[in-house]
């Protein structure tokens, strides 16, 4: 399965969505992230997405550089303008992991799990990661650009402290799969769960995503730039924090970092 995306199939499944309502195609690129901000820059219309089959600097969290040889895997990114409160903004992260954990759950019957802030994983090991940009003014949300990468049908060998190791779909099903389905559904999901957040179900998006929390109720560590945190993670908040119950029984809320999960 080397063979090009297909634009056309993928915008026929869709049909008439926000998210998707148009879909711009690389072969090749630096970054989605990068051209997803470009374009959006220039007046891209919400919900406008960019799928590239090839990225020679996929960016990651933290400069990490995301990595996928070309043709395998889905890399995109979806311009969104939504209607709410910069506070709110981790909420975009969290529709995009719900949507990709629903959509590898519908096409595949796996259980995927997410992973605070914005990893999907499946039976402990990373198939998916979500770099969310935004541009702001006046402490108003211009525009986001959430960078959706996930490994169809190759994963990178990485195996660190904040990784864990990859997995890709075709290794856990034990053969390769086409990309075009599970990209309609992850956008046909986004774009529900977008009209949830437009229409302030915060809290319904809220429920799904602790539903699917690998790590609400588990002890963990994390690991930020300067600190290192370690407790129960309790819940998270209204802007998207992780509440932690620290050992001597105080709470701790924090709003970035890695998480390993420090008992199993
Ligand atoms: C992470 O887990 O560190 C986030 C990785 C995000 C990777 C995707 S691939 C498509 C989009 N374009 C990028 O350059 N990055 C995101």
């Amino acid at each position: 399965m080397n063979s090009p995306f297909d634009i056309n199939d993928l915008k026929r499944i869709i049909n008439k969505t926000v998210v998707g309502n148009d879909i711009v195609y690389f072969d090749k690129t630096i970054s989605t992230n990068i051209d997803a901000v470009r374009l959006a820059d220039n007046g891209a219309a919400d919900g406008t997405v960019v799928i590239a089959d090839e990225q020679t600097g996929g960016k990651g969290r933290f400069d990490r550089t995301w990595i996928s040889p070309a043709c395998k895997n889905i890399l995109m990114s979806i311009i969104l303008r939504p209607e709410i409160n910069i506070s709110r903004m981790f909420y975009l992260t969290m529709i995009a992991s719900i949507a990709v954990a629903r959509a590898i759950e519908i096409n595949f019957k796996i259980k995927p799990e997410i992973k605070w802030p914005n990893d999907v994983y499946v039976n402990g090991e990373k198939v998916s990661g979500i770099l969310t940009e935004i541009n702001t003014e006046k402490n108003r949300l211009n525009y986001a650009v959430v960078g959706i990468g996930l490994n169809v049908n190759a994963h990178p060998e990485i195996e660190d402290l904040f990784f864990a190791r990859a997995v890709s779909i075709a290794s856990i099903i034990g053969e390769e799969t086409s990309r075009t389905e599970i990209t309609a559904s992850i956008l046909i999901e986004m774009d529900s769960l977008y009209r949830d957040l437009n229409a302030g179900n915060f809290d319904s998006v809220k429920n799904d995503w602790v539903k699917r929390s690998m790590v609400i109720g588990k002890q963990v560590r994390i690991i930020d730039a300067d600190r290192t945190y370690e407790g129960k993670a309790v819940n998270i908040d209204e802007e998207g924090r992780l509440i932690l119950m620290l050992k001597n029984g105080s709470h701790e809320v924090i709003s970035s970092g890695d998480v390993s999960l420090k008992f199993t």
